[in-house]
């Protein structure tokens, strides 16, 4: 079971076991974790779960369009942005830090 450390803005930190087949956003709110709202409910059109991976185990897997679209919108968007509803933890990713914007908008 990959394990999912997300840091907050403030430097909060938060290790928690995820799902495989979760998304790190459905991991965050399993665990009420501050800083992503997720208002689309994971459908890539809200923009508001919006993380920096700072470090994977694995591999990630390449954005769709429809996610790289969203994160342009993002004025505080990063070279290691994604959106967390999209990202889906599995053993070939493994564990993950994840660090959380100061805000979603
Ligand atoms: Fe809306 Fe991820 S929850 S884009």
């Amino acid at each position: 079971m990959p394990v999912v450390k997300f840091i907050e803005f403030d430097g909060t930190e938060h290790e928690v076991d995820a799902d495989n087949g979760a998304s790190v956003m459905e991991v965050a709110m399993k665990y009420d974790i501050p800083g992503i709202d997720a208002d689309c409910g994971g459908g890539a059109v809200c923009g508001t779960c919006h993380c920096f991976v700072e470090e994977a185990a694995g591999p990630l897997p390449d954005m769709d369009p429809q996610e790289e679209a969203m994160l342009g919108l993002r004025p505080d968007r990063e070279s290691n942005s994604r959106l967390s509803c999209q990202l889906t933890v599995s053993d070939s990713i493994g564990d993950l830090i994840v660090r959380l914007p100061e805000f979603q908008m």
